[in-house]
Parts: structure tokens; sequence; C-alpha cells
């Protein structure tokens, strides 16, 4: 399996820790909410909130997804809602991947109604070729071509999440699991 890596986990923290400087120098003195997107964001953002060195709040949203395959239904639907208040605040959304852009497109038109005192966005991978709708990503961790991947965070039919890198699905990820100790 480790054969089709598309970022090592070495690539991945290297990556972090830049990611964290610049978050750390754009929010200092600032209200910062850091808001993961479940399921797919929870290992990225677990990594990157330990390289900001300021104080910070977690929070969570989670939206419906894909379902069982590769390819996005475009419609996008919010199941579990932020705890915390952000109105006034200063919010990073945490995303796993930038596909199409609905997803994000839905959430930031959600969030800044509520009217944060700034929205923006963090992704670990971004694929440029692949979108519908226009949304800006500050802060990017790598740009990848319109391949499906898995790991770090990110599924097929909620496998591989917890790769500890990113590797595109190949046609023997889809076999059903067994207990031969295959990821
Ligand atoms: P978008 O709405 O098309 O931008 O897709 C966003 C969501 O689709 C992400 O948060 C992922 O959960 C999922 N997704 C998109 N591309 C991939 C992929 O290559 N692997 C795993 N999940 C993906
Ligand atoms: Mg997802």
């Amino acid at each position: 399996m480790e054969g089709h890596i598309v970022i090592s986990e070495e690539d991945i923290r290297r990556r972090l820790k830049e990611l964290g400087e610049a978050i750390t120098r754009d929010y200092r003195g600032k209200d910062l909410v850091m808001v993961g997107v479940l399921k797919g964001a929870f290992v990225f953002l677990a990594d990157l909130v330990r390289e900001v060195d300021l104080p910070l709040e977690v929070d969570f949203v989670a939206v419906s997804s894909y379902g069982h395959d590769t390819v996005t239904s475009g419609v996008v639907r919010i199941i579990r809602d932020l705890d915390l208040d952000i109105s006034g605040r200063h919010v990073l959304l945490v995303e796993d991947i930038v596909d199409t852009g609905l997803t994000l497109r839905y959430l930031v038109d959600l969030l800044r109604a509520r009217e944060p005192a700034s929205l923006e966005v963090c992704a670990l991978l971004n694929k440029p070729a692949a979108r519908k709708v226009e949304v800006e990503v500050k802060y990017c961790g790598f740009e990848i071509p319109p391949l499906f991947v898995v790991g770090y965070g990110l599924d097929w039919a909620e496998r591989y999440r917890h790769l500890p890198y990113v590797k595109a699905l190949e046609e023997g990820d889809r076999k059903p699991i067994n207990n031969e100790g295959n990821r």
C-alpha cells in the first residue's frame, strides 16, 4: 500500500510546521477559534493546533459528504453545528480537502452570517482542477491533481482515515475488509 503515497508523513509534518508558523504570526493578539470540519479534518486539526503557539479555542461542524463513493452529490447538509458563539471572533475553518468547493462555499456562507470578526480557510489538500464554485483558501497544505485520495483523516467508505500519510485510492483498496492485517 505504501507504494502509491502522494504525501508522506514527513512532508505533512514539515508543511504543518510552516502552516502553524503562518497562523501564529497572523493571529497574534486575536481571539482565535479553529473550526474543524468532521470527520475528514480530525487528524489534520489535531496536529495543526499543536503547531500554533497562541491561545485558541477548538470547535467542530459536521456536514454530510459523498456517501459511499468518490463522486460528489453536490448536496451539502449540516449534521452537527458549532457549540461556540463565533460573532466578533476570528474564525479559521479547517478542512481536509477542497474538491468542487461546494462544501466550503456552503460552510463559509453559513458561518459568515453569524458575523465573525474574520473568517478564513485552511485546507490540508486542494484539488483546483475539480473546482465548480469559487472559494478562497488562505492556508493550503498541498495542491494535488484531481485524484481520489485517502489517509490522514480522508476516507473512502469510512475506511483508511487512520493512515499516517496520503495515498491515491487504488482498485485493491475497494475490496472487503478481512482480518489479515491490511490497513
Ligand atoms: P467538495 O465539496 O467537492 O469540495 O468536497 C469536499 C469534501 O469531499 C471533503 O471534505 C472530503 O470529505 C470529500 N472529498 C473530496 N475529495 C476527496 C478525496 O480525494 N478523498 C476523500 N474525500 C474527498
Ligand atoms: Mg469529508
